[in-house]
């Protein structure tokens, strides 16, 4: 059974991005499937996980960037 883990807060700059995106890798160290959503607008955790010239091109794009199956044509899976 999958394990829902959020990290939420609204104050700004007091660890969210990095706790989860550290919390994400241990757990994958530690041999669990692990997949992480960034609900954030800002993109820092697909931006530190993809590193940014990957997530320019998504974002500028739009392959493979997950709202992609949301437009009919456009989805590469
Ligand atoms: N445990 C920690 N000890 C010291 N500095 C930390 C720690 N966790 C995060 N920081 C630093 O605090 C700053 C803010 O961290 P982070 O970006 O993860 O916060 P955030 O809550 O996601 O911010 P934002 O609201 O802008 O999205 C960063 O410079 C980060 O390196
Ligand atoms: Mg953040």
């Amino acid at each position: 059974m999958a394990r829902k883990i959020s990290f939420i807060n609204y104050k700004g700059g007091v660890g969210k991005t990095s706790l989860i995106v550290n919390t994400a890798a241990c757990l994958a160290k530690l041999g669990k499937r692990v997949l992480l959503f960034d609900f954030d607008t800002q993109s820092n955790s697909s931006i530190w996980l993809l590193r940014l010239e990957r997530w320019n091109k998504i974002n500028a794009q739009g392959e493979g960037a997950f709202f992609s199956i949301f437009e009919p044509g456009t989805a590469k899976v």
